[in-house]
Parts: C-alpha cells; sequence; structure tokens
C-alpha cells in the first residue's frame, strides 16, 4: 500500500513535468494490468510507467486499472516474462518492460539491441525503433504469448570498476577483472573480447554483488548507477557509450488478444503518450544523473578519449561475427541501412 501511494506520488509529478493533467485515484475495474519492472520509480522506466498507469486509470475509469509494482517487487524480469507467458487469466494481465538484452530466448533477432557499438548515439536507436524493420525483431514473440506494445529508452551504458584505475585500456584494464551482465549472450561475448570475465546477474543483486567484491565491475545507463547507488561501491566510471540499454514494453498476448478492440486502442494511445515522455526523460537523466554522480563524490567520472573508443570498437568488432546467423544476416544488413541514411 505504501508503495502504490509512493508511485502514485512519483505519477503525479511524473506527469506534472511532462505537462499531462492527472486526477488520480485507484478504482474497481473490469480488467487489471500489473506491470512489474526492476528499476526506481525515479528512473525513465519507472517514471514512464507510472505515467501510462495514470493515463489509462484517468480514461479508461471503471474499465481498466494498471497497478504498478517497481523495484522487482512482484517479479525480476526473467520470471515475469515466464509469469506473462503462462498466465491464462482474461481479466487480470501481467505487463512489464524487460531491458532488450532479456528477450534472447524469445526473439534472436532483439539480440541487435545489444551489439557493442552499433549506435552512435540515441538519434540512432530512434531511427531504428521507429522503422517497421523493428518489427522484424518483435514479431518472433507473438508466437511465444508476448505482444510487444512499445520501445522505451534509458540510455547508452558506461562502465564502472572497483580498482586501482578506469577502464581505459584494452585488454589489460579488463583482464582478471570480472563484470556483471544482463542475461545477454552478446554481452558476455563483448566482455570476453574486451579481456574481462562476464557474471550474469538479475538486477537486483548489483549492488550487493559490487559491494562485497563478488564482481568488480558492471555496465548500465546513468539513472541505474545513480539510482542504485552503484557509483558509491566503485572507484571509477568510464563514459564508454559503447552500447545502449532500452526496454520492450510487453504484455501477455493471451491477455491482450481477450481484451475488447476499443479498450486496446486507448491502452495503445496511451503507450504512445508514455513513449513520448519516457524520451523526454531518459534525454534529462543521461545528463542529469551523470551530473549527480560526479557531485556526489564517490566514483571518479572519467570520459573517453576518441583514440580508445577506436581501439574497443576494434576489439569487439567479431562479437557482430559470432551473433550474425542468430540475428539474421539479412536483417543485420537491413539494420545497418536505416542506421547509415
Ligand atoms: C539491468 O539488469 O541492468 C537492467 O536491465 C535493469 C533495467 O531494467 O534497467
Amino acid at each position: 500500500m505504501k508503495n502504490i501511494r509512493f508511485g502514485a506520488v512519483c505519477a503525479a509529478a511524473a506527469l506534472a513535468v511532462a505537462g499531462i493533467a492527472w486526477s488520480g485515484g485507484a478504482q474497481a475495474a473490469e480488467y487489471v494490468i500489473k506491470l512489474s519492472h526492476v528499476v526506481s520509480p525515479q528512473t525513465p522506466k519507472g517514471k514512464a510507467a507510472d505515467i501510462f498507469a495514470q493515463l489509462v486509470n484517468e480514461r479508461l475509469q471503471g474499465k481498466v486499472r494498471v497497478e504498478v509494482f517497481p523495484s522487482s517487487q512482484l517479479y525480476d524480469d526473467n520470471k515475469v516474462m515466464e509469469a506473462m507467458r503462462l498466465s491464462r487469466s482474461k481479466t487480470v494481465g501481467l505487463m512489464a518492460a524487460p531491458s532488450l538484452s532479456k528477450f534472447v530466448k524469445f526473439s534472436g533477432q532483439l539480440q541487435a539491441f545489444d551489439l557493442p557499438f552499433l549506435f552512435d548515439s540515441i538519434g540512432d536507436v530512434h531511427k531504428l525503433v521507429d522503422h517497421p524493420v523493428a518489427d522484424k525483431m518483435t514479431d518472433p514473440l507473438k508466437s511465444k504469448g508476448l505482444r510487444a506494445l512499445g520501445f522505451w529508452d534509458n540510455g547508452m551504458k558506461v562502465f564502472s570498476i572497483k580498482g586501482p584505475k578506469p577502464l581505459m585500456d584494452v585488454p589489460d584494464d579488463f583482464n582478471g577483472m570480472k563484470f556483471r551482465i544482463q542475461s545477454s549472450d552478446v554481452h558476455s561475448e563483448m566482455i570476453k573480447a574486451l579481456g574481462g570475465t562476464p557474471q550474469k546477474l538479475p538486477f537486483k543483486e548489483v549492488y550487493t554483488a559490487l559491494g562485497q567484491g563478488v564482481v568488480d565491475g558492471q555496465e548500465n545507463a546513468w539513472s541505474n548507477v545513480y539510482s542504485k547507488k552503484f557509483h558509491e561501491v566503485q572507484d571509477y566510471i568510464t563514459v564508454s557509450n559503447h552500447s545502449y540499454l532500452g526496454y520492450l514494453l510487453v504484455v501477455s498476448e493471451q491477455f491482450w488478444s481477450n481484451l475488447p478492440a476499443e479498450i486496446r486502442t486507448e491502452l495503445e494511445k496511451a503507450v504512445k503518450e508514455a513513449t513520448m515522455a519516457n524520451r523526454r526523460f531518459a534525454a534529462e537523466a543521461d545528463s542529469g544523473d551523470r551530473l549527480k554522480v560526479e557531485q556526489a563524490g564517490f566514483a571518479k567520472v572519467v570520459d573517453m578519449p576518441v583514440e580508445k573508443r577506436k581501439a574497443w570498437r576494434q576489439v569487439t568488432m567479431s562479437v557482430e561475427d559470432k551473433f550474425r546467423d542468430e540475428i539474421g544476416a539479412d536483417l543485420l544488413k537491413e539494420i545497418h541501412q536505416v542506421l547509415d541514411n
């Protein structure tokens, strides 16, 4: 209850920033959507989830109620996808926005988003997700019981480390170091190419794993570093912007296809509005949360010189070759064409 109230406060604040009016209030409804995510409500995903919930709760009062469960309160990402796939309820639906890196079991194509140095900026990411080619990456999900509703941003990732110096020279600075990664095989190969040892761990375990030295470092976007206090247990952060952290908002296909068409249309409209707000929140967090980390004075933030970036790009080029078949050679070609235009 306390968390729902906290979520409502965050939602009202987020809506105000997004310029959308909200009147709030929980009501009984014909359909309930439980939206589960793993990050803090103050992050771009957390705020977008709250906005979506409040838009729906206001516009579809009595018909649909969305309840948001942040910070892995309900499920972690891998568990929520299984729960969504198994769920048979026609009135209570599960929704989540796991990171794109967590969909490998359901769409080999989505692994393209994890490739190091594929995107030079978030502008590049938007070129891809706003292009019809993105549908080819999400289409396989339907037959696995998941319906894709929208792509949400976090941002480009940076690398943090507990150690004597920032991660800069490859492979030397990675040698002998263990890095927490998400459940992505692309990330695993990337860490190995950089010279380090990867270890897959759920997001909720990262802070403790860093603090107890189970792993030496991790990669993430600024809002996650700041909101989960990773910078307090790390010595250096290298602004590598080496790959993208973004999300796919998904809902259980069974629940979705049972909803009346006019409700689906309203929900899709709310997703679009929340997506636009999410992009603004992500852009703000990218610079704002970096600044907060710098001001906190725990980990030292180090920018990456162009020639070092070139060296990282060079040593990780083999990763794309390794995943070309799983992603699909033709699809990968198309993705590059979209990005080059
Ligand atoms: C992570 O596991 O590092 C991220 O996927 C968490 C998130 O959802 O941003």
